[in-house]
């Protein structure tokens, strides 16, 4: 990252972006609730987890996330390049299952398969687009999956609404006291979790830093954001942060463990380091996600993805976490891994809840989610894309399959002077 010290005083920062791919939005509708729910996935030990019980010991959780593109548009026609995995169905697949299961005019369907898309002028906005979304601007080499526009941000917003309620109402689940004075918020999109945690202590600086400039202005006096990419030498001067949080970043960055050394170095000794990830893989305890299912092929499209882009999707399947952790010297090591349900199905009723604020963040913008990883690095059309996303779409609305995703909070902290690490 460049120096912070250069950086234009932040706090106010463009948000326009958006008017971008509102074009193809399709209005988010919370699932029905299903009329039986099941309980049997909560009997896990992941729901033990749930309800913050640390574990020292890395679970073996399914995979996660995405990567990006420099093209203004991606061809539609090109032929889609065969799956090189036998488990990943090729793009042709739900083109194929579309015509089998029903024409345009199938309501199941509806207008998921009838949008279009429409392209930003690059002289308006200092994005790339890609099919209608746009993304950040070139910077170091910083390649996030994530469109920067208005739907995928609601999206996020809505997953960090999800991700609190997933951690019992908590922002951060590190033992952090109340004097906290310098905090920063790695990757922070959007910036509502930084937003919250400055409200949330007033007399803490709260720095929250992401290569798109898409944050609000009207934020906490005690908050600014900077724009930067993370994944370059940091600049913040060595024992300056007492918490650094970061959340999300999977299939975003090439190397984690050395952007983990760039947090040790920057934290205060004795200070906590917060990561949360989220695997990509949507699986159910009950066969109800069966392997042919646009769920199942989720995970399995971005692991690979993630792989041709060298940026890994796997992050929580390959505890790299915890790994990255380790390496970079972090001690008191503590994993919490949660189950993420998709949709109203738990017979639980804060699982219910949750899964039905998942459910929506997905289903607000499946195609934000998918297109820069699965047209630019994977080769599917756009109007393969949206075929697939109209079977997903369908799925989440089932009331009879259970599926779920695993998320991962691992905290470490930064020894304090003189101690000598285990
Ligand atoms: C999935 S979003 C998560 C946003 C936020 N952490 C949250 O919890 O809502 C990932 C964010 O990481 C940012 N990002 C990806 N690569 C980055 C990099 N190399 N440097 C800075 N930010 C990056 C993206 O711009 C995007 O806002």
């Amino acid at each position: 990252m460049s120096d912070p010290s250069a950086k234009t005083a932040a706090s106010a920062t463009t948000p326009e972006a958006s008017t971008a791919a509102s074009a193809d939005a399709t209005t988010a509708t919370p699932a029905a609730a299903p009329k039986s729910p099941v309980s049997t996935p909560l009997s896990t030990p992941l729901l033990a987890a749930q309800k913050a019980t640390a574990t020292t010991s890395a679970d073996t959780p399914p995979s996660a996330a995405l990567a990006e593109t420099t093209e203004t548009t991606a061809p539609t026609d090109a032929p889609t390049p065969a799956a090189e995995d036998p488990d990943i169905l090729p793009a042709s697949h739900w083109t194929q299952a579309a015509q089998v299961n029903g024409s345009d005019e199938d309501s199941s369907y509806g207008d998921d398969i009838i949008s279009s898309t429409a392209s930003l002028s690059s002289s308006i906005l200092d994005y790339r687009t890609l099919h209608g979304r746009t993304f950040h601007s070139q910077r170091g080499n910083a390649e996030s999956w994530n469109p920067n526009d208005t739907q995928h941000n609601e999206s996020m917003e809505i997953l960090h609404h999800a991700s609190t309620l997933m951690q019992g109402g908590k922002l951060f689940l590190a033992p952090l006291g109340d004097n906290v004075q310098n905090v920063l918020d790695v990757g922070c999109g959007p910036g509502i979790w930084a937003i919250d945690f400055a409200d949330q202590y007033p007399g803490a600086e709260v720095v929250g830093v992401d290569v798109s400039p898409t944050q609000p202005q009207w934020i906490p006096p005690n908050l600014k954001f900077e724009h930067d990419d993370v994944s370059q030498p940091w600049t913040y001067k060595p024992d300056t942060f007492d918490y650094i949080h970061m959340r999300w970043l999977v299939g975003n960055i090439e190397d984690w463990y050395e952007l983990f050394k760039e947090i040790f170095r920057a934290l205060k000794p004795g200070g906590y380091f917060e990561s949360k990830e989220s695997s990509a893989i949507i699986t159910s305890d009950d066969g109800t996600v069966t392997e042919d299912s646009a769920l199942s092929q989720w995970g399995k499209v971005f692991n690979q993805a993630g792989k041709k882009w060298g940026r890994s999707f796997l992050i929580v399947e390959d505890d790299i976490q915890r790994k990255a952790m380790e390496a970079a010297g972090f001690v008191d090591i503590k994993e919490y891994p949660f189950k993420a349900p998709l949709g109203t199905w738990p017979a639980d009723e804060k699982m219910q809840e949750l899964g039905q604020f998942l459910q929506l963040a997905l289903y607000q913008d499946i195609e934000g989610f998918v297109v820069k990883t699965w047209s630019a690095i994977m080769g599917w059309s756009i109007e393969e894309i949206q075929i697939y996303a109209a079977h997903l779409r369908r799925e989440l609305r089932s009331r009879t399959i259970h599926p779920y995703y695993i998320q991962k909070v691992v905290i470490g902290r930064k020894p304090d002077v003189g101690e000598v690490p285990p």
